[in-house]
């Protein structure tokens, strides 16, 4: 019988994050100012914790993970990887496929892998109070966690759609000590001058990121986090590709292709880099492939311009090199809130501008069906933004079996589904609705940048 779970015992817990900047095919492109000079690493110092900042610029290949982190990640880690026989054979396929589970951490995702980091450092530089966005509510839930083990407060910007979508991620921050409020909110100068313009307005991600920032760069003691999309937060995830690596050698076995869902880019990056590590270094068994999922409601790697944009909907960020749909993208209310963001990580649009990190763009419908499959067969209730994943997964063991080849795909569940019951319901009784960006939209987005940033258009 092929094993159904792969364990680890706890002191095989990482004891380093691995950073993908020194093996990248060319230098990341940096961080700019509004007037298209490089920011100073020294300035992000305003917003996040020093460490932060030198890890988010670090050549270091290895950077140790302190042992206060390490001993709150044993809640919950290492974490399961499961072969999911029964998909298998739903399947009819020949292709192995195999799951790593970050579910079962205590807010129920991947995302406390860097919000226990980025508290812990923080409160070693007498920080007293962290603030962010978030969209589906898991990133918020792990940063209330993760304060409330180090002592701090926390303040959590919910894109107003999610807020009104799923009301009871805000009793679990609320009930983990944090203060959420619903963004566009009246907190802030550009919450409230969003909500003069747009009383209605459902919130988005970039929204929700200024008002963070502005919160923290007014109130001292206080700085901001951010759930995604920087080198750092993505570094802080690898523990999850560095565990399925020992995983795999455990049944001596190796991945064909890894997918992964991408809002941000973490949970997928955290999981290929270590991958991606063996096949630069030439150590790789096998030629693995790497394949990156996004909405076709939020299409920033199929369809966005590879361009300098802000990572705010009020510009407060540097501009990143990076795939964009432009800051002032406001997403439709689709259930996979944490997918809805405008931009995507340098380093994996980099990887994917190289040829080393492929993208598909999927509608929600299929989608969901697509999760209900997995839980029919495997049992476990994916999040919304896995579900994208395991979509491709299913289309991959699908063109398995019309070529008969044994595949072993690998991907991550990086959350699960308990807070997206109403997404699930709207799937049951046929009510969900099918979602496609406008390619005018991103056209007239990217019209607007160019237009704002001349300088853009040649670097
Ligand atoms: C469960 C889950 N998966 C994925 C994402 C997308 O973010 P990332 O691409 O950084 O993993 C989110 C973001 O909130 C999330 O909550």
């Amino acid at each position: 019988m092929p094993p159904r779970k792969i364990l680890l015992d706890e002191d095989e817990l990482p004891k380093q994050w691995y950073n993908i900047l020194p093996d990248l095919p060319k230098p990341l492109p940096p961080p700019m100012g509004p007037d298209g000079s490089p920011v100073n690493p020294s300035m992000l110092e305003r917003i996040f914790a020093k460490e932060l900042v030198r890890q988010e610029v670090s050549q270091e290949r290895w950077i140790k993970i302190p042992e206060e982190v390490r001993e709150i990640y044993m809640v919950w880690r290492p974490t399961p990887m499961y072969r999911a026989v029964r998909l298998e054979k739903a399947l009819r396929t020949p292709a192995k496929i195999y799951f790593k589970n970050e579910g079962v951490s205590p807010p129920g995702s991947h995302k406390p892998n860097t919000a226990v980091a980025q508290a812990y450092f923080n409160m070693k530089e007498g920080v007293e109070r962290l603030t962010t966005e978030t969209g589906a509510g898991q990133w918020g839930s792990a940063l209330a966690f993760s304060c409330r083990l180090f002592g701090m407060k926390a303040t959590v910007y919910m894109v107003k759609a999610s807020y009104q979508q799923k009301p009871y991620r805000r009793v679990l921050m609320e009930t983990w000590g944090a203060e959420v409020l619903a963004s566009p909110s009246d907190r802030t100068e550009f919450g409230r001058k969003t909500l003069r313009s747009d009383p209605d307005n459902p919130g988005s991600l970039g929204i929700a990121i200024s008002e963070a920032i502005e919160d923290a760069l007014s109130n001292e003691n206080t700085k901001y986090t951010l759930g995604s999309v920087l080198n750092h937060v993505l570094m802080h995830q690898t523990v999850i590709g560095l565990e399925a690596k020992k995983q795999f050698e455990l049944i001596d076995d190796y991945p064909d292709v890894i997918i992964g869902c991408i809002g941000g880019g973490s949970s997928f990056s955290g999981t290929f880099w270590p991958f991606y590590y063996d096949k630069v270094r030439g150590k790789a068994p096998k030629d693995v492939e790497f394949l990156a999922v996004e909405p076709k409601a939020c299409p920033s790697v199929t369809k966005g311009e590879y361009i300098y944009d802000h990572g705010d909907a009020a510009r407060l960020t540097p501009l990143l090199k990076m795939h964009t749909l432009g800051h002032t993208y406001v997403p439709p209310p689709i259930h996979a809130g944490g997918l809805r963001y405008h931009g995507m990580a340098p380093t994996l649009c980099l990887l994917n501008v190289e040829g080393y990190v492929k993208a598909v763009a999927y509608d929600q419908v299929e989608v969901f069906e697509a999760a209900a499959l997995f839980a029919r067969t495997e049992g476990h209730l994916p999040a919304p933004e896995p579900a994208h994943a395991i979509k491709a997964v299913i289309d991959e063991a699908i063109r398995c079996r019309e070529t008969g080849e044994e595949k072993t795909i690998f991907f991550t569940l990086c959350g699960h589904g308990f807070f997206d019951l109403q997404a699930y319901d709207a799937y049951n009784n046929g009510s969900l609705q099918s979602y496609e960006y406008p390619e005018e939209k991103v056209k007239e987005a990217i019209r607007q940048l160019k237009e704002m940033y001349p300088w853009i258009a040649s670097k």
